[in-house]
């Protein structure tokens, strides 16, 4: 791949968009590499994903306008649709996704972050949705998941003033869970991703899913959702031997790797 690194180590994987001369924007070459990364990823063996950026200054910077400053109406919805497909699998992705934002979070960067299930920064992190500046609506998602994420009177302000907002403030409107000195985030990343890791990774699964699908329906129908996902981790052999771990008086008795099975 040109500009997507993919490292496993483990039961985690790391996804790092690699484009630094132009600040890891995603071009149409990227989303592709992108996508083939997600479908290569081992899942009988990663259980949890960490999408950051290289080097130092920026995660994404946002869509690559160069490659948008030409497109026709046609072309530009189906740019939309490249970013969206490539973005919604993610967000559907079968294991947890934890963005490291590691500097500039802007337009597709922003939309790119807000796609995974956990955001977590470094203190020199800016986010925003610049698009109306050029002339155009966030396109991969940015109206929709910031209005679910941070409500819809501080993504509409967000939007249409196109301000771009620092880390504490990210971290005060919900945007990311916690803030970290540049040099912490990538532990603090790894840290949390091994700690799912470590847990049953069906029941995570199904956990992700009951919460991503129960979020797009009323709560009638979405607490049916959960109560399949949660029977069907009675099937699991990670159940039986979670609860008989725990039953077990035996003082002397370590735990061991959940199998995922
Ligand atoms: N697309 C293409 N190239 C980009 C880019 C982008 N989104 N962002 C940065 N670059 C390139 C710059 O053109 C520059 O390239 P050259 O060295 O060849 O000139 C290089 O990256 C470094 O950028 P700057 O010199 O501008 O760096 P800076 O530190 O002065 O500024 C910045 C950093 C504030 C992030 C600035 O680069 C910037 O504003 N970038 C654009 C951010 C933006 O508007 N993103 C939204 C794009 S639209 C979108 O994403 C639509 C959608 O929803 C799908």
């Amino acid at each position: 791949m040109e500009f997507v690194l993919y490292e496993q180590k483990g039961a985690v994987g790391v996804i790092t968009i690699s484009r630094e001369k132009a600040l890891n924007a995603l071009n149409s070459t990227v989303l592709e590499e992108l996508d083939k990364t997600l479908d290569a990823v081992n899942l009988d063996e990663v259980r949890a994903l960490i999408l950051t950026g290289a080097g130092e200054k920026s995660f994404v910077a946002g869509a690559d306008i160069g490659e948008m400053s030409s497109l026709t109406k046609a072309e530009g919805e189906a740019f939309g649709k490249k970013g969206n497909d490539v973005f919604r699998k993610l967000e559907t992705f079968p294991i947890p996704v934890i963005a490291a934002i590691n500097g500039f979070a802007l337009g597709g960067g922003c939309e790119i972050a807000m796609s995974c299930d956990i955001r977590i920064c470094s203190e020199n992190a800016v986010f925003g949705q610049p698009e109306v500046g050029l002339g155009i609506t966030p396109g991969f998602g940015g109206t929709q998941r910031l209005a679910r994420l941070v409500g819809a009177g501080m993504a509409k302000q967000m939007i249409y003033t196109a301000r771009n907002i620092k880390a504490d403030e990210a971290f005060r409107i919900g945007l990311v869970n916690a803030v970290y000195p540049a040099e912490e985030l990538m532990p603090a990343a790894e840290k949390m991703a091994a700690d799912i890791a470590k847990n049953a990774p069906i029941a995570v699964r199904n956990c992700k899913k009951a919460i991503n699908e129960g979020l797009d329906v009323d709560m009638d129908a979405a607490i049916v959702i959960e109560e399949k996902l949660f029977g069907d981790c009675f099937e699991t052999e990670d159940q039986t031997y979670g609860m008989a771990f725990f039953l077990d008086k035996n003082k002397e008795k370590v735990k061991e790797p959940f199998k995922n099975c």
